[in-house]
């Protein structure tokens, strides 16, 4: 099969088109035909060799973090799917390799793909579907009448995670740039902060929670819009020590953890908040409730640019711009 492969971390090449063997298939696994791949600042930072600490891959590996696709083979114990079965997923993070002709995936993974969604729309949701999800049912617990601040909501956590805030019932303030102003309110934002003309952290405050998905600025400006209580989760890091005790890491990776994050949390305290890193995991069971948000027409996914398979090294160069608007896909069939 045709896959994009990594042979170095950090080179300047790209990833390489290669003829490589058709995935191994497990017991729990089933086989998808990738019809559509998701592409994700995730892909550009392994590349990179940024995350090499956090996820130790072995190379060369195959790129690609979210699909949508087609099952064209079960194995032995799988329940769920059988073959012609419309799937998607975000693998988990130790089998990655969507950026491929065929992905062999745990069935605990995959879930039917929202009937209502194109194969490039269901490709671009599942990574950051479960990144909102996890940050916002799971870790945050949001309530109705809560308010929660959402950085950078024309990106592809933003997007989804706007509009899953407004279903669970809470006021969304978001920051964006002007260009992008419509799209968030379109999506439910209620306040949005054009973070080139204004400050955030001088006009909001009183909030429940915040989600940073930007640098180490905003998230320690983030404290200021909390009210006591409040908490400030954020997915670009810096990764903390419960991560890491979560991610099987060493004693010593804990520790480095636990060093790389010691002066937010401390703030934090002084804020009366808590801080906490995420790292989202793949599951077939919350992405299902995403399905059904979906085909109820509660969230719909945004879509900036669709790229053929063969130009993925140019997906990626797109959304290391920043300045995506939504998500981009590689679209294989
Ligand atoms: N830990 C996890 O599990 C996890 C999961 C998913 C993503 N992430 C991380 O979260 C980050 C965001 O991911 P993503 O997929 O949403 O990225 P993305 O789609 O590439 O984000 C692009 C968007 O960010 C906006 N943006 C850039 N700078 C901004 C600023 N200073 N203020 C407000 N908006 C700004 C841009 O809008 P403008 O053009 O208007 O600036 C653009 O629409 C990445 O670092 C990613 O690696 C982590």
């Amino acid at each position: 099969m045709k896959a994009f492969i990594l042979d170095r971390y950090g080179s300047n090449d790209g990833l390489r088109l290669a003829e490589v063997p058709a995935p191994e298939l497990r017991p729990n696994d089933v086989l998808v035909e990738v019809h559509a791949a998701g592409v994700n600042p995730l892909d550009s930072k392994i590349r990179d060799g940024e995350f090499k600490l956090i996820l130790p891959y072995r190379l060369p590996l195959i790129l690609g973090n979210d699909v949508a696709g087609v099952v064209v083979a079960v194995g032995p114990n799988v329940r769920a799917f059988k073959p012609g079965d419309e799937v998607y997923a975000r693998p988990d993070k130790d089998r990655i390799g969507t950026f491929a002709e065929l992905i062999a995936i745990d069935e605990a993974d995959v879930t039917l793909k929202p009937k209502n969604l194109t194969m490039e729309e269901a490709a671009s949701v599942p990574l950051v579907g479960l990144t909102a999800w996890q940050a916002l049912v799971e870790r945050a617990e949001v309530k109705k009448g809560q308010k929660v601040l959402i950085h950078a909501g024309s990106g592809g956590v933003g997007t989804m995670a706007i509009q899953l805030t407004k279903h669970l019932g809470a006021e969304v303030a978001t920051t964006t740039s002007s260009t992008n102003i419509d799209l968030v309110k379109r999506l439910g934002a209620d306040t949005v902060v054009d973070y080139k003309k204004d400050r955030f952290e001088d006009v909001l405050h009183g909030y429940d929670v915040v989600l940073n998905s930007l640098g180490n600025d905003t998230l320690e400006k983030s404290l200021r819009v909390l009210a006591p209580g409040g908490k400030l989760i954020s997915i670009s890091g810096p990764p903390d020590a419960e991560f890491a005790k979560a991610n099987g890491s060493s004693w010593l990776l804990q520790l480095i953890m636990r060093f790389l994050s010691a002066r937010i949390s401390r703030k934090a305290r002084r804020h009366g908040v808590t801080y906490s890193f995420l790292f989202m995991r793949a599951s077939g069971e919350q992405l299902s409730k995403i399905t059904a948000l979906i085909e109820a027409g509660t969230i719909h996914p945004v879509i900036d640019r669709v790229f053929p398979f063969d130009a993925t090294n140019e997906a990626l160069a797109y959304i290391e711009t920043g300045r995506s608007k939504g998500k981009v896909v590689v679209k294989l069939k």
